[in-house]
């Protein structure tokens, strides 16, 4: 994912930019640049290298109070020198940076090459330089010349723009790519992500898509894209704060990310718990969805839709509400649900799962789903993200920042509030005060649970190490288990690369256990309930076939049933999937740092996908 950083104020624009691209560089790029604006001309460094090497060859540039940098991640064009952003019209007064992709880029690199320009990239980023010089002539602002060039864009951007004629503004934009602002004291900040500057300020501004914002040093103004909502959003937006500290985007001791995310599970969950659990009516308080007990009970089925593990974590949720509410539940992909015209049921209660609040598929449902009338709430992650804004109200799940590509915290997070929510719809059912008073317990006992389970790290990274050589793996559960095996097959896919395939236990038997050998070994998920037994004969019937098995349980199980096995502790039964998910983390993490994989940036993955 490339990364945006921009700075307008009194300090060194230089180090605050090269500062904010170190903090994107999580998130994966191929190569890095910046522009800033020195005696009225245009000074551009670009490297096809990391954030080092810029600063290596920005060296002591003098100083500059205005500056905009970016870090590629090549779509249009190779990662070279050339390609890399900000881009320049040909007389060098326009530079602009741009995340995301311009559709039509074709036909604005051959209109341009028509009218003799020459272009000096392959991207798709440098016709926007041409057009808006041409546009920003002297009676034309430079924010009236970038409106006018995106009208005629097609495709997604978050960009920020420069221009030596006003070297004290910076015209920035969005359509389906983020962007926010910081507001600093006579100073302010722009990011494709607050990673970038929460170090120098917390109080934010996102932009929606399709506005467009003129930012000087001590005001903004944000307008629509299209003249008609430009009287209407003035510079009205009021800034957030953001609740992320500029350590949450340092590894601290860890070796990477997705570990350190692992082990900040039982604080991230104690902070979704918090002030919501409420002892006297044995229920959970959710502020956010605003629906009173009434409106909660015309409820009549909850659909969850979300994208990967967002999506698994729905399931987790489905399973929760019919246990708990005794309503219909389930969960759909987000990108299946907005392209095949759902039927949107005005009784059902649709929550939009996501951890960056930006997915494009998921802000599309959520979208298609206000469009017919749906009424939708948010599980989102990051404060003044798309996703959260769209759907108004819901459930923050304040897992904090999560950096590794891998979601594993959020995901813990979106499970816990599904429990509460679950709760919430059956104390206001059928669920007595004492089943309701047992979940609360059993929701508070959960991070206390989940330190036993990373305490016990080494034994599981035992079993990754010698299960670390297999090409293929089965994940199996059942009911509970089986959003589980789920989303555990997709963590050791996405960063180990070993092929690995989640299947429903009952189904194994209709086909799968032909795959089944001495080479291809199970993990099987079993939670201490009703089922029990029934899993048990499943880790059977794939023994018996020479299948090795990794058992992961809170319940007892015959000895020797299975090769290895990994205890999580016992709690309520219901809440289980948020236990037995985290072993199945930390067996992806040592399996893929065994086969040495970067895992915080697996290969062809970003952290969120925000273009299609
Ligand atoms: C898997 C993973 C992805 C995301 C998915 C949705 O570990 O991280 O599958 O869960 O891309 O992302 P969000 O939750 O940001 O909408």
């Amino acid at each position: 994912m490339c990364g945006i950083v921009g700075y307008i104020g009194r300090r060194d624009a230089i180090p605050v930019v090269l500062e904010g691209l170190r903090s994107l560089e999580y998130r994966g790029y191929d190569s890095a640049g910046l522009a800033v604006i020195y005696r009225n001309k245009l000074q551009v460094t670009k490297t096809a290298g990391r954030v080092q090497d810029l600063r290596d060859r920005v060296g002591d540039r003098a100083r500059a109070t205005i500056g905009i940098g970016h870090t590629r991640w090549a779509t249009h064009g190779e990662p070279t020198d050339a390609n890399a952003h900000p881009h320049t019209d040909s007389t060098g007064r326009i530079a602009i940076v741009h995340n995301g992709i311009i559709e039509n880029a074709e036909q604005l690199r051959d209109a341009l090459t028509q009218r003799g320009v020459a272009l000096a990239s392959d991207t798709d980023t440098e016709a926007l330089a041409h057009m808006i010089a041409a546009e920003a002539t002297d009676d034309t602002s430079l924010e009236d010349a970038v409106r006018r060039v995106l009208r005629h864009v097609e495709g997604t951007y978050g960009l920020v723009v420069l221009d030596t004629r006003n070297p004290a503004e910076l015209v920035v934009a969005r359509n389906g790519s983020p962007i926010v602002l910081g507001i600093g004291a006579s100073e302010m900040f722009v990011a494709s992500d607050v990673a970038a500057l929460v170090r120098y300020t917390k109080q934010v501004v996102y932009l929606d898509d399709g506005e467009v914002a003129a930012v000087h040093a001590s005001d903004y103004r944000v307008v629509s894209l299209d003249d008609s909502g430009r009287r209407a959003s003035g510079g009205d937006k009021v800034p957030t704060t953001v609740e992320a500290e500029a350590d949450d985007y340092e590894l601290g001791p860890y070796e990477d990310f997705m570990r350190k995310e692992i082990h900040e599970q039982p604080e991230a969950l104690r902070r979704a718990l918090r002030g919501r659990l409420d002892d006297r009516f044995s229920t959970a308080r959710l502020g956010g969805i605003n629906l009173d007990a009434r409106q909660l009970r015309s409820i009549r089925q909850v659909k969850f839709l979300g994208c990967g593990s967002a999506y698994y974590a729905g399931q987790m949720g489905a399973v929760l509400v019919e246990e708990l509410a005794r309503i219909p539940s389930d969960a759909e992909p987000a990108s299946e649900f907005r392209y095949r015209n759902p039927v949107v049921d005005p009784d059902t209660l649709y929550v939009a799962v996501s951890q960056s609040g930006e997915t494009l598929d998921t802000l599309m449902a959520v979208q298609e789903l206000r469009r017919k009338g749906g009424q939708v709430i948010g599980a989102v992650n990051v404060v003044g993200s798309a996703i959260g804004r769209e759907c108004g109200t819901g459930v923050f799940l304040h897992a904090g920042p999560e950096i590794a590509v891998a979601s594993t915290k959020a995901l813990t997070n979106m499970a816990a509030s599904f429990a509460m929510l679950a709760l919430l719809l059956g104390r206001v059912r059928d669920l007595s005060a004492a089943s309701g008073q047992r979940m609360v317990t059993g929701l508070r006992a959960l991070p206390g649970q989940m330190e036993a389970i990373l305490a016990d790290e080494e034994h599981i990274a035992e079993i990754a190490r010698r299960f670390a050589a297999a090409e293929h793996m089965f994940f199996i559960g059942r009911v509970r288990g089986w959003p589980v095996a789920r989303e555990g097959a997709q963590k050791l896919k996405e960063i180990s690369y070993v092929h690995a395939e989640a299947y429903q236990a009952a189904e194994l038997k209709h086909g799968p256990l032909a795959l089944i050998n001495a080479s291809m070994p199970s993990v099987v998920v079993v939670p201490d309930d009703d089922l029990l037994s029934k899993n048990v004969s499943t880790i059977e019937q794939i023994k018996a076939r020479g299948g090795p098995v990794i058992a992961v349980t809170s319940a007892e199980l015959p000895p020797s049933l299975a090769d290895a096995v990994i205890r999580i502790p016992r709690g309520e039964p219901e809440l289980d999937p948020l236990l037995l998910n985290v072993p199945l983390q930390m067996l992806a993490y040592h399996i893929a740092a065994k086969l040495g994989r970067d895992i915080d940036k697996p290969r062809n993955l970003a952290k969120s996908v925000t273009v299609e």
